[in-house]
This record gives C-alpha cells, structure tokens and sequence, in this order.
C-alpha cells in the first residue's frame, strides 16, 4: 500500500473502504473491535453473551458505511440507526467509550495513522448522534 505522508487523505483510495482493507480489512477491525467493547464496563452490560450476531450485523453496516457495497441494506433495508439504538441507554460516556474501543482496534492493525484517524472522524459523528441518555440518568 503506497501512501502519501504529505496529504494525509484518501489519495491512493476511492474510499475509506478499500483504504482499510475492503472485505478483509472490516472482519479484521470488527474482530478486533467487539472484544474490547465486552472488556469495558460500560459497554458489556448492553450486548448479548453471543456477541456472534452483533459481529456479522457490524460487518454488514461498517462495509457500507466506510463506502463500500450496501450489504446491510441489501438485507435489513434502511438502517435507521440511531432508532435501532433507542432501546439502549446511550450516553456521552458510552460512545466515547465505544469510539475508544474503536481506536484501539484500529491502532492493532497495519492501517496508517491518518486513515485511522478519518475512520475515527468519521464515526465520531454517528457514536454523538446515537446519544439518548444523560450521564446522570445512569
Ligand atoms: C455510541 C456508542 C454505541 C453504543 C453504546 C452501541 C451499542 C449497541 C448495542 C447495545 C447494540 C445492540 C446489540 C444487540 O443486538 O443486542 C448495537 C447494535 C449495533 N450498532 Fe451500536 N453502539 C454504539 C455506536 C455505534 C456506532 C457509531 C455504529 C456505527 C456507525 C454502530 C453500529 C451498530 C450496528 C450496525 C448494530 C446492529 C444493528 C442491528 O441490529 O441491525 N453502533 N449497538
């Protein structure tokens, strides 16, 4: 992979994507992502002991989220989000949490910093968004 360190942007990709790794990279991060989020006190209590299904639907969502084909759509039709989110307390602890997990897995992998970065950047968004709880509720 060639990457230019002066434009630390998806020069040599369409999307982030392939700039990860395509199909390989995504099974890779999320391998790596679920078994921190069961390791964190805050995010355990909210997933289900089989954490198999919750990978195989984050596979699906994140494949065509970072721009690739629209694989969870193709099979649970709009993602709708943060509504399949409203029946978890979601708090501002709870996705920095979860976008912290995200970054470790990240940072396990050979992807280069600054398309790590742009995958962070680029789920900051949605993880604030899907805030439903005020720390204080819990
Ligand atoms: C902000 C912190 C977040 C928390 C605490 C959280 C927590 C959860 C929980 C508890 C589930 C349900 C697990 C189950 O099936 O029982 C879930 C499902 C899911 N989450 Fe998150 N999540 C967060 C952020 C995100 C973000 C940023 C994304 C992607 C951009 C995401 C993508 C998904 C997907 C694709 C599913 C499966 C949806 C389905 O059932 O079809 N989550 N999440």
């Amino acid at each position: 992979m060639i990457f230019d360190r002066r434009r630390p942007k998806l020069t040599n990709f369409e999307t982030l994507y392939e700039a990860i790794g395509g199909a390989e990279g995504v099974r890779d991060l999320v391998s790596r992502f679920y078994p921190k989020v069961q390791a964190h006190p805050l995010l355990a209590p909210l997933f289900p002991e089989d954490i198999h299904p919750v990978m195989e639907k984050q596979y699906l969502f994140l494949t065509q989220f970072l721009g690739g084909p629209s694989l969870y759509s193709d099979m649970y039709g709009h993602p709708m989000m943060r509504g399949r989110h409203l029946p978890f307390p979601i708090t501002p602890e709870r996705a920095e949490a979860w976008l912290s997990c995200m970054s470790a897995a990240l940072a396990e992998t050979s992807i280069p910093e600054p398309i790590r970065k742009l995958t962070i950047e680029r789920l900051s968004g949605p993880a604030h968004h899907f805030i439903n709880t005020d720390s204080s509720d819990r």
